[in-house]
C-alpha cells in the first residue's frame, strides 16, 4: 500500500469534484466517496465548481458530517461548471500543480466524457484520476448506466404523460422536446414509456418531415385521436415543426419543451443506489492501488476501465430498443 501514502502526511488525500452538467444522484456519489474514503483512513477534500474551482483553489476539507442530509437532494453540493481554461495545456499544468500543492494524491471526477478528458490531462502529469459517470444523457460509451439518467427519464415521462392528457382531450398533435443535445437516449426511453408515435433523435432522424405529416394524416383517417412526437433536444426547432405540421395536416399542434426540470429534482432510488455503489467503488479501486480508471456498470456488473480505453469507446442508441419503438408506434 506504499503507493497510497502521501509523502508529506503519510495519509492518502483524495480530491472530489463534479463537472459538466449536474445530474441527480451526484450528491449521493459525493457522500459515498467521502464516507468510504474516511472509513478507509483517507483524507477527503472537496473542490467546488469543477475544474474552474480547482484552478481558483476553492478546495476544502470534508468530513462525514459535511455530506449529511444530501443523499435525497438533486443538483450537486460541490457546484459544477464548465471550464474552458482546462482545455488548454497551461490550465491543465496549473490544475496539476494546485493538486500537488494541496497534497491531493488522487482526484475523483464525477461527470461525463469531457470531464474525463480533463482528468486524463492530469493523469499525464502524475495525478491518479478516477472517473464516475454522472450525466442525465446516458452518453458515456464505457458504461451502460450513468448517474442521473433514471431520475431525468422519470421526470420526462411524467411531464409527457401530463401533456398527453391535455393533448388527448383536445385531439391535438403534441411535440415534446426532451433533453439530449448530442444523444437521444432520453428521447428513446421516454418515447417508448409514453407510447409516442414518433421519436426523433439525431442518431436516426433523416429530417423527412413529409413522412411524419403523411403518417399523421394516415393515422387520423384510421381513427387515431392522439399524435405524440418526442424530439431530442439536438433535433431543435420544435416550435417551427409544430407550425409546419399544423399547416400541413390541419390538426392543431403544440410544442412543449420540458427543459431543465429534467436535470433537477430528488434522485430516484436507482440513481441513489447506483451513485452510492459507484462512489464506494471509486475508493475501493484506489485502495487496490489501481490508477486512472473509470467506474462503470457493464453487462449488469460494476467494473473499472482504463480511462484511455474508456475514452476511445463509442456508443450508439440501443438498436433493440429502437426497433421495439418502431414496432409499437402503430
Ligand atoms: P461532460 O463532462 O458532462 O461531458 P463537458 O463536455 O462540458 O461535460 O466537459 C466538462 C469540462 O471538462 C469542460 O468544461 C472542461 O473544463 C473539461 N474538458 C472537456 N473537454 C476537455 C478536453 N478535451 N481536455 C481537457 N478538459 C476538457
Ligand atoms: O446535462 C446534459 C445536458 O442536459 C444535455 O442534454 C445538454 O446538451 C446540455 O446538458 C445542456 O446543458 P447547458 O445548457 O447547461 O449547457
Amino acid at each position: 500500500m506504499a503507493y497510497l501514502k502521501n509523502k508529506k502526511s503519510g495519509t492518502m488525500t483524495i480530491g472530489v469534484l463534479t463537472s459538466g452538467g449536474d445530474a441527480p444522484g451526484m450528491n449521493a456519489a459525493v457522500r459515498a466517496i467521502v464516507r468510504s474514503g474516511i472509513s478507509a483512513g483517507y483524507q477527503v477534500k472537496g473542490i467546488r465548481r469543477g475544474y474552474s474551482g480547482l484552478l481558483d483553489e476553492d478546495i476544502f476539507d470534508m468530513s462525514a458530517r459535511s455530506v449529511s442530509d444530501i443523499i435525497q437532494k438533486g443538483g450537486t453540493i460541490l457546484y459544477t461548471a464548465r471550464c474552458p481554461e482546462m482545455m488548454r495545456p497551461e490550465g491543465q499544468e496549473k490544475a496539476a500543480y494546485i493538486l500537488k500543492k494541496h497534497s491531493i494524491d488522487a482526484l475523483v471526477v464525477i461527470g461525463g466524457d469531457g470531464s474525463y478528458r480533463g482528468a486524463l490531462s492530469l493523469a499525464h502529469q502524475g495525478i491518479n484520476v478516477i472517473g464516475i459517470p454522472g450525466t442525465i444523457d446516458l452518453d458515456i460509451a464505457c458504461t451502460d448506466y450513468t448517474i442521473g439518467f433514471d431520475t431525468a427519464l422519470n421526470t420526462a415521462m411524467e411531464a409527457i404523460d401530463k401533456v398527453r392528457d391535455t393533448s388527448a382531450s383536445h385531439e391535438r398533435c403534441s411535440i415534446i422536446e426532451v433533453m439530449g443535445r448530442k444523444a437521444g437516449h432520453i428521447a428513446l426511453w421516454a418515447g417508448i414509456a409514453t407510447g409516442a408515435e414518433e421519436i426523433l433523435v439525431t442518431e436516426r432522424y433523416d429530417y423527412d418531415e413529409q413522412r411524419i405529416i403523411d403518417s399523421i394524416i394516415e393515422k387520423k383517417k384510421l381513427g387515431k385521436k392522439l399524435h405524440l412526437i418526442i424530439n431530442a433536444e439536438g433535433i431543435g426547432d420544435s416550435n417551427g415543426m409544430a407550425k409546419r405540421i399544423e399547416a400541413a395536416t390541419g390538426l392543431e399542434t403544440r410544442a412543449t419543451i420540458i427543459g431543465y426540470m429534467q436535470r433537477g429534482g430528488s434522485p430516484t432510488c436507482r440513481d441513489r443506489v447506483m451513485a452510492s455503489a459507484m462512489g464506494a467503488m471509486a475508493i475501493r479501486v484506489l485502495t487496490e492501488g489501481k490508477k486512472n480508471r473509470i467506474i462503470a456498470w457493464k453487462d449488469g456488473q460494476y467494473c473499472d476501465i482504463d480511462i484511455e480505453e474508456a475514452l476511445a469507446m463509442k456508443k450508439d442508441l440501443d438498436d433493440n430498443l429502437w426497433d421495439i419503438s418502431r414496432k409499437l408506434c402503430r
